[in-house]
């Protein structure tokens, strides 16, 4: 892929105008929609994403920092389209907020072209176009804010100071943005078919990706401490009979450890178990390696979760973006969402259980295959019982799941 780095950013107003991308609503003349502007700008939050950093919370948040949040680069990076001083252009506005080319790439190269009758996405790609049709690219765009990566980081100092919980999910997010291109026929004969299980299990894959990165390159410590962030929140932030910690919370680490971020890791295990039993058992011995070695130091931590991203870069990516799921294997994954798994009791785990049970029931019913409607109800509920961790109840929790278990199909 071309280093995109430079290209130019030549403004929202650049694709604004209504025979381009600012029409009032869908024209109807060409295969995409053309109102994505006025999609982005009026229901879609990232056009805010500046405006934000003036808001009360934000002051609140940049004096407990002792920062301006207003310009400070650790707001900015995640806040707006800020690509290098020399590859602004004319046009290029800070206030823009997250406009068009922070999510489709530095457009120089390729604003004049990418229009052109005949043109493929190949060559619109090779002219600095980011293929955000491709769901590993679009994870990997998405889950840079929305969980932070090496360039972008999220701290617990910031949420001490009032930042809200990052939560993600591809399909998910990609629904609530809202999206400003029809999923039709003719997109997934572009693009593409709309495959929500294989979004999920994409999104999850690089979530892990990203934090396993974070603990293998020693980035999580700071101080006498380690950044809190790579953490599960809910394991400090609880009373004391809880009744939280359990030995499968965290297999291999000593009572009380602090367990890791890990959802993502959970949740990939649990489609392995589905789809690659033997790939399985070797992530989660992976784990539980990762596990005890926290016991033993930040180098143990780093060695065990670089072998971690070995075997996920080199043996599992291949094998997820080559696989997609039957509605046999769906409602495997929806009953290992339900029963399996060690990690029944994490609360931060069910919230990301709840909207996966949502989207694996959505690629079901997209294959043609129905899931009953108490079962949609009972999903419901369960989203309800996880929803507010802070109130987070672990019997509760264990009967909402066990209600959505008994209303599954059986096989
Ligand atoms: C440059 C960083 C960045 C990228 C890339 C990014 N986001 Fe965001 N996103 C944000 C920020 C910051 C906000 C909060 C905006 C605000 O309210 O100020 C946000 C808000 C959202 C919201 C609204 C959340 C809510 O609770 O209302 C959704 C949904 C969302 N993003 C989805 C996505 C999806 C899907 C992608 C990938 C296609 C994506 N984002 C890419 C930074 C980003
Ligand atoms: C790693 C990326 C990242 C960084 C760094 C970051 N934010 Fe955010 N911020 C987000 C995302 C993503 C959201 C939307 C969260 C959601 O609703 O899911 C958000 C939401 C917010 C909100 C709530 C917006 C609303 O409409 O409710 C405020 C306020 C905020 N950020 C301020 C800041 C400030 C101030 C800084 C710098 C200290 C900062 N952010 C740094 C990604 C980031
Ligand atoms: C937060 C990221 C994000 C932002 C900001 C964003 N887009 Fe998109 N856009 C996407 C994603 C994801 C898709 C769907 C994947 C694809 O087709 O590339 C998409 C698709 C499109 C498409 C293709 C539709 C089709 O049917 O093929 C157009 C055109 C488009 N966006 C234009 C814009 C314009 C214009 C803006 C600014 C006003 C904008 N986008 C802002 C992420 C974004
Ligand atoms: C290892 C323990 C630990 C983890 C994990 C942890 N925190 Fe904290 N957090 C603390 C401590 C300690 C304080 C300071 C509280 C005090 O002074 O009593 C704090 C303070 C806070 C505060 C300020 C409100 C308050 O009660 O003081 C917020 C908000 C917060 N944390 C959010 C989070 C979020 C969100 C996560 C996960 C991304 C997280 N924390 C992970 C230990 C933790």
């Amino acid at each position: 892929m071309p280093n995109t780095a430079q290209d130019l950013h030549q403004g929202v107003a650049s694709c604004a105008s209504s025979l381009c991308h600012g029409a009032t609503k869908p024209l109807g003349e060409h295969p995409i929609r053309q109102d994505e502007y006025f999609v982005w700008q009026r229901q879609d939050s990232h056009a805010r994403a500046y405006q934000t950093l003036y808001s009360p919370a934000s002051r609140k948040i940049g004096q407990a920092l002792g920062i301006n949040a207003e310009t400070a680069p650790a707001c900015l990076s995640c806040h707006s389209d800020a690509p290098i001083a020399s590859a602004r252009g004319a046009r290029y506005q800070l206030s823009d907020g997250i406009g068009c080319e922070n999510c489709h790439g530095g457009s120089e190269r390729w604003l004049a072209e990418h229009a052109r009758p005949g043109i493929t996405l190949e060559q619109k790609v090779a002219l600095g176009m980011k293929p955000t049709w491709q769901r590993e690219t679009r994870a990997a765009l998405c889950l840079s804010c929305h969980q932070g990566d090496a360039q972008r980081s999220i701290t617990h100092a910031m949420m001490a100071a009032g930042h809200p919980r990052l939560v993600f999910e591809l399909d998910t997010f990609t629904a609530l943005e809202p999206p400003h291109h029809n999923r039709d026929a003719d997109y997934a004969a572009r693009k593409g078919a709309y495959q929500p299980a294989r979004d999920w299990i994409t999104g999850q894959t690089q979530a892990a990706e990203l934090h396993l990165q974070a603990l293998a390159d020693g980035r999580f410590m700071k101080g006498l401490m380690p950044e809190w962030t790579e953490f599960d929140c809910t394991a400090c932030h609880h009373s004391m009979d809880a009744g939280r910690w359990q030995p499968e919370r965290m297999p291999g680490a000593e009572p009380g450890a602090v367990p890791f971020a890990d959802a993502p890791q959970q949740l990939l295990g649990l489609w392995l178990t589905v789809m690659a039993p033997p790939e399985a058992l070797a992530w989660l011995e992976g784990q539980r390696r990762l596990h005890v070695a926290q016991g033993q130091g930040v180098d143990a931590v780093r060695a065990a979760a670089q072998q971690q991203l070995v075997l996920l870069r080199t043996g599992l990516r291949p094998l997820i973006a080559g696989e997609s799921m039957n509605p046999a294997q769906l409602r495997g994954l929806l009953r290992a969402l339900v029963t399996d798994g060690p990690h029944r009791q994490a609360p931060l785990s069910g919230e990301q259980r709840a909207m996966a049970l949502t989207v694996i029931s959505d690629a079901l019913h997209l294959q043609g295959a129905s899931v009953p409607l108490a079962a949609r109800r009972a999903i419901e509920s369960y989203y309800k019982a996880v929803r507010k961790i802070d109130r987070f109840d672990v019997k509760e929790h264990a009967r909402a799941l066990d209600a959505v278990a008994r209303t599954l199909p059986a096989g």
